[in-house]
């Protein structure tokens, strides 16, 4: 979730110009201290964002390579010292890492004892200091600890000793041209330019440069320079691979003309379900194709159980593909957190398919359950978003999600998208397992209409806004929801809580009655998914509990309801679709009011405090 970013080249460019530039379009991943090392300039570290950063560097900070990085804080306090790059005793090694070190005690131990001082709390700073040791330990053996491969050698070594997880770039400044990078669970890719070379922790940064470039496995290393790259394993035995081209281009990631990229991202929702849809269906036989999947399709007409792992507002839309695939495939499935997955046993056999649903593809706790799921045998999916990421290449096969890149920290388009995929794969599946062509059909005539129907939702964004307006004073929420909506209670709930720092909380509206409904009074608004379908008559009853407890509600109801407006105190239509796909449109007001209240509040919207967008460590 830190972000990393490094540079060298032979152009002219300026690499303090270079690095701050790609720091801000990583600022998304992690943002509570920021911190740059240029050979040639020294070193400039701080609490807070780039603003800070670049406020702080002096106008002559110059030079033609260098690392940086933004903090989101594991061990340690978001301090200037804590801050990164980390410098080894005599200044000459500098390092940015994203990870845990997790062996950093015993190590530190060990340095201590031989003379190294440390001047962090950071469990990243020890790499510094092994690397130096090494290169000491070279030069008294009679090695040169400049020129030649002494540095890599030391890196190396470094990297054999610790234990955990790391994504690096590595910088020693007798050596500025050359830059170490190596992989350890945490994402790491090289972006190879014409005579300059990147490496940074997502290809957002690079883009802007090139857009050739290579993703590191995990116990990869590689070094760069202007004009080449080199990929070899911890054992040092060289690796071969062909660079991918990224088709993101860099204005796709701002935020073209809207003031949040929350606010674009929701905007982009019909654009979105059109392709994560585009060349799967064939509605005129009510069939999906989904050629990520062609490679175990054989496979998976023996699998007899689902396992969804999932993290948030993934493993929110993971309970909405759970309904959608037991009522239409008939196949069981359930969801399990990443994090309570990875820790238990759960009975898992090689007909048992774990299907990973993340938007980043580099949650820890996502990663972590497939591999678990891997190694007890099970056929692993997934769907993925974010290309290359570390879940889409570990997974037997997949779909993925098309959404493009998301970069507010709330995740709205990539729910949409997940729930589309979902959907897909469900007639995929059904049709294996005895769902009818007609019923196909349905589902795929349906989806073909999501993009115009969400666009209506979308088009009612004022009336939205002056809800959240009236609202904004309320400092708890209820969500409400059945079956298919069930899950958009929770998903509802956590976009309100996640960006506007107030208590919302989602609940199945049977479960009301067991302990929640204490907390209603006047003061206590509740939301209620209640379109026409059914269950629509026992929202109605819920209603009604809520109401005789003098509890304010807005109701998310289906276009033409006009029976429900007598009942609740605010309104929000949303057209008419297919139970199982009426998540995709009754999630999109939520989104919006959620928005909108943040807003409304003046806070940082895409930035929330303490959350960062991918969430790469346990
Ligand atoms: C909430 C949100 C998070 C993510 C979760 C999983 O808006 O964005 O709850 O959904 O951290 O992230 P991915 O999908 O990247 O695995």
């Amino acid at each position: 979730m830190c972000g990393i970013f490094a540079y060298t080249g032979k152009k002219g460019k300026d690499a303090g110009g270079v690095l701050l530039d790609g720091l801000l379009s990583l600022e998304y991943r992690g943002y509570d201290s920021a911190g740059i090392f240029v050979p040639e300039s020294g070193s400039v570290r701080t609490p807070g964002a780039v603003a800070e950063l670049r406020k702080k560097m002096p106008k002559d900070f110059k030079g033609k390579s260098g690392i940086a990085h933004l903090r989101w804080a594991t061990h340690g306090e978001p301090t200037e010292k804590n801050a990164h790059p980390h410098r080894s005793c005599d200044g000459e090694i500098w390092v940015v890492h994203n990870g845990i070190i997790e062996n950093f005690k015993e190590l530190k131990a060990k340095l201590v004892k031989a003379g190294h001082t440390f001047s962090s709390d950071t469990d990243t700073e020890v790499l510094t200091h092994l690397v130096e040791e090494h290169l000491k330990n070279q030069s008294a053996e009679g090695g040169s600890s400049s020129g030649g491969k002494g540095f890599e050698k030391a890196a190396l070594a470094a990297l054999n000793e610790v234990r955990g997880t790391y994504g690096i770039a590595l910088q020693y400044k007798k050596e500025p041209d050359r830059i170490i990078a190596a992989r350890m669970g945490s994402p790491i890719v090289l972006g190879l330019g014409d005579g300059e070379h990147f490496i940074a922790s997502d290809p957002t940064p690079i883009l802007p440069h090139t857009r050739k470039v290579v993703f590191l496995e995990d116990g990869e290393v590689a070094v760069i320079s202007p004009d080449e790259h080199r990929i070899f394993k911890l054992d040092s035995t060289k690796v071969k691979r062909d660079a991918t081209d990224i088709d993101w281009s860099a204005e796709a990631a701002q935020k073209g003309g809207y003031e949040h990229f929350m606010l674009k991202e929701i905007m982009e929702g019909p654009e979105v379900v059109e392709n994560t849809l585009r060349g799967r269906l064939i509605p005129e036989k009510g069939l999906a194709k989904l050629g990520g999947l062609e490679t175990v399709a054989k496979k998976l007409e023996t699998i007899e159980r689902i396992i969804v792992v999932a993290c948030g507002t993934a493993s929110y839309a993971s309970l909405v593909g759970e309904y959608m695939l037991e009522e239409y495939a008939g196949i069981p499935v359930e969801v399990e957190l990443g994090s309570e997955f990875r820790y238990r046993k759960s009975v898992i056999n090689e007909r048992t398919a774990v299907l990973a649903i993340s938007q980043s593809g580099e949650t820890a706790d996502t990663l972590e359950a497939l591999r678990e799921g891997k190694r007890r045998g099970a056929l692993t999916l997934g769907i993925v978003n974010a290309v290359g990421s570390t879940i889409a290449r570990e997974t037997d096969a997949g779909v993925y999600n098309h959404a493009g890149p998301e970069v507010s920290v709330a995740s709205t388009k990539a729910f949409l998208s997940q729930l589309t995929a979902l959907a897909l794969f469900t007639i995929f599946l059904g049709r294996q397992r005895g769902m009818t062509a007609a019923q196909g059909k349905e589902i795929a005539r349906a989806l073909k209409e999501l993009p115009k129907k969400i666009q209506a939702v979308l088009d009612t964004k004022e009336k939205i806004e002056k809800l959240a307006k009236k609202y904004a004073h309320s400092r708890d929420f209820l969500y409400i929801g059945r079956k298919y909506n069930y899950p958009i209670a929770y998903e509802g709930a956590i976009k309100l809580k996640e960006i506007s720092y107030i208590h919302a909380e989602g609940c199945g509206a049977g479960e009301m009655k067991h302990g929640p409904i204490a907390m209603i009074d006047e003061n206590f608004p509740t939301m209620a998914i209640a379109p026409k379908d059914s269950m629509y008559e026992k929202m109605i009853s819920n209603i009604h509990e809520i109401k005789a407890r003098k509890g304010p509600v807005i109701a998310v109801a289906t276009e033409g309801d006009k029976e429900i407006t007598k009942l609740v105190d605010d309104v929000m239509y949303v057209p008419e679709t297919l139970e199982m796909l009426s998540p995709i449109l009754n999630v999109v007001p939520l989104q919006l009011f959620a928005y909108y209240f943040a807003k409304e509040k003046g806070l940082n919207v895409d930035r929330p405090r303490n959350l960062a967008k991918s969430v790469t460590v346990e």
